[in-house]
C-alpha cells in the first residue's frame, strides 16, 4: 500500500503572485488567484478517462477579482467554480467567477470595496462583509447552488456553463440567510439548510423541496451567537451542531472578528424531523470539540448516528485543552482532526462517541452522496498537513471498522489536493463502484492535473492524468452532479 508522507510544506510560493508578493503567502502560490476565464478541451490525458464516467465536478473556492484592501484571509476572496464535465470519455475543463452582488458592486468601483476578517469593518458605513459565495456548491434541481460559511445567498448556477443565474429565495424570512454545508437527499430531492445568525434565537433550519418550495423553516433557539460550520441529514431526521465556538463579544461589537474557543461548555448536535417545529428538536451533549465537516448520518434502530471529522482540541504541556490555541488555529484552518462517530438514542436519549480512527489527520470527506442519509461504509478525504489548507494526498477509509483502505500522493510535499468527490461509475451500484475525481497542483514543477481514480482501489493511483495548461488554486468545497440530474436549463 502506498503511504502519504506529511511533511514540512515548502516555502517557495513564486512566482504566482498577480497582485504583488506584499500581500503575502495567502494570495501567492497554491494561493494566488487566476485572473482569467477558461473553456478548455482536447486537453492531454495520461491514461484513459472512463467512458460511464458521465457528469460534472465542481470545486468551489476563494479567488479575489482585486488586490485586497488591508490584510486577506482565504475566507475573504469572491468564489471562483473551477468545473470538469465529463462526458463519453471526454472532458472540458471551466473556471469562472461566481457574479456576487459584492463582486459586481467591486467591478464597478474597479477596486475592492469590501474589507476582510482580519480587519475592522469600520471602513464601511454599512460594515458588511463581502459575501462571495466562495465555500460550498451543491447540486440541486439540476442546478448548482453556492454558498458562503458566514450565512449568506444561496447563488444559482448553470453546471455546465457556470453561470451565475440569480438568487434563490429559499431563506427569507428569520435571518434571511444561508449556511454552507445544506444536504440534499438525492433519494427525495429535497434541500436541507440551516442559518446562523447573531440575534436571539441564533439559528433557523429550513427544507426545500425538489421544485423550490419552501416546505419549512422554523427558529431553532440557542444558549448564545455560535459559529456552525457543518449539519447532516438521516432519511427522516436532520443534525445541527451547537459548538463551544464563540465571537469575542467585545471585538464584535467593535466590527471585529475574533474567535473564542470554550472546553468548559459541552458540544451539542440537536435532531430534528426533517419536517418537525422548533419544540421538536432534541439535543444531545458531548465531549468540546469543533467540527468542520461532516461525512454521513444515518438510523440503526432507534439510535441516530453521525460520522463526522472531529477537530481535536490544541493540549498545553500538562495535557488541559488550549483554547487560545485551539481557536487560533480553527481561524487559521490549521486542522488536527480525527473520523470520530457519535451515537445519539432516541429513545432513551443516551448518547456515546469514539474515534473511528485515531491516527490520520484527515478532512473534506466525501462519500457516495446519492446515498446520503443511509447507512455508508466508504469515505474519501484529504490527508491533511497541518499548514493551512495544504492537502497532500487522499484516502479511503472504511468508517464501519477504521481500516485505512488505500492512500495516494504523488509523493511530494510540494502537491496540492483539492476536495475529491466520489462519482458513479455507470457500470453497476456496489458502495465503491465508481471514481474519485480530484485537482492536484504541483507547486515544485508548476503542474496542474485533473486526476480520476478508481474508487475501488485508489492505491495504484490515477487511472487518468488530464494535464491542464491552468492552475486551480487552492479552495474549499467540491461536489459531483451525475450526468441525469443535470438540467437542461439552456434550452428552457
Ligand atoms: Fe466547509
Amino acid at each position: 500500500m502506498s503511504q502519504v508522507k506529511t511533511q514540512p510544506r515548502e516555502t517557495d510560493y513564486s512566482p504566482e503572485a498577480p497582485f504583488g508578493q506584499e500581500y503575502g503567502p495567502a494570495l501567492m502560490g497554491p494561493f494566488a488567484p487566476v485572473l482569467e476565464e477558461s473553456v478548455l478541451d482536447d486537453l492531454e490525458v495520461e491514461g484513459e478517462i472512463p467512458s460511464d464516467l458521465n457528469g460534472v465536478y465542481l470545486r468551489n473556492g476563494p479567488n479575489p477579482r482585486f488586490p485586497p484592501q488591508g490584510r486577506y484571509h482565504p475566507f475573504d476572496g469572491d468564489g471562483m467554480i473551477h468545473a470538469a464535465h465529463f462526458e463519453n470519455g471526454r472532458v472540458v475543463y471551466r473556471n469562472r467567477w461566481i457574479r456576487t452582488a459584492g463582486l459586481v458592486e467591486e467591478e464597478r468601483a474597479g477596486k475592492a470595496t469590501f474589507w476582510g476578517i482580519r480587519e475592522t469593518l469600520k471602513g464601511r458605513s454599512d460594515k458588511r462583509l463581502k459575501d462571495g459565495a466562495n465555500t460550498d456548491v451543491i447540486g440541486h434541481g439540476g442546478i448548482a447552488l453556492a454558498s458562503w460559511y458566514m450565512s449568506g445567498d444561496i447563488y444559482k448556477l448553470d453546471p455546465v456553463t457556470l453561470e451565475t443565474l440569480g438568487t434563490a429565495p429559499y431563506a427569507q424570512g428569520l435571518g434571511g440567510g444561508f449556511s454552507a454545508h445544506s444536504k440534499v437527499d438525492e433519494s427525495t430531492g429535497e434541500l436541507m439548510f440551516f442559518d446562523y445568525w447573531n440575534e436571539s434565537p441564533y439559528m433557523s433550519y429550513g427544507v426545500v423541496s425538489a421544485n423550490g418550495q419552501v416546505k419549512n423553516h422554523v427558529p431553532i433557539q440557542l444558549p448564545g451567537a455560535r459559529l456552525p460550520h457543518d449539519m447532516a441529514i438521516t432519511s427522516n431526521y436532520s443534525i445541527l451542531h451547537d459548538l463551544p465556538l464563540l465571537h469575542e463579544e467585545k471585538a464584535l461589537a467593535a466590527g471585529r472578528h475574533k474567535l473564542e474557543f470554550h472546553p468548559e461548555m459541552s458540544t451539542r448536535f440537536g435532531v430534528i424531523p426533517r419536517y418537525g417545529d422548533s419544540d421538536s428538536i432534541r439535543w444531545f451533549e458531548f465531549s468540546p470539540c469543533f467540527l468542520y465537516h461532516t461525512v454521513n448520518a444515518w438510523e440503526e434502530g432507534d439510535e441516530v448516528v453521525m460520522v463526522g471529522c472531529r477537530y481535536m482540541p490544541a493540549r498545553t504541556a500538562s495535557g488541559d485543552i488550549d483554547s487560545k490555541r485551539t481557536a487560533r488555529d480553527i481561524a487559521e484552518l490549521k486542522m488536527n482532526a480525527r473520523l470520530w462517530r457519535w451515537r445519539m438514542n432516541m429513545k432513551t436519549g443516551q448518547c456515546k462517541e469514539e474515534p473511528i480512527d485515531d491516527r490520520y489527520n484527515v478532512e473534506f470527506p466525501s462519500f457516495r452522496a446519492e446515498r446520503i442519509g443511509q447507512k455508508t461504509r466508504y469515505a474519501y478525504l484529504v490527508d491533511h498537513n497541518p499548514e493551512m489548507l495544504h492537502w497532500t494526498g487522499i484516502r479511503k477509509f472504511d468508517t464501519d471498522t477504521g481500516q485505512l483502505l488505500g492512500a495516494f500522493s504523488d509523493g511530494h510535499a510540494h502537491s496540492w489536493y483539492s476536495e475529491p468527490w466520489f462519482a458513479p461509475a455507470g457500470r453497476g451500484s456496489a458502495e465503491d463502484d465508481g471514481y474519485v475525481v480530484v485537482f492536484r497542483w504541483d507547486q515544485a514543477n508548476r503542474e496542474q492535473q485533473l486526476q480520476v481514480f478508481d474508487a475501488r482501489d485508489i492505491n495504484p493511483g490515477p487511472i487518468a492524468r488530464v494535464k491542464m495548461p491552468v492552475r486551480v488554486p487552492s479552495g474549499f468545497h467540491a461536489c459531483w452532479i451525475n450526468h441525469e440530474r443535470i438540467a437542461d436549463i439552456r434550452s428552457a
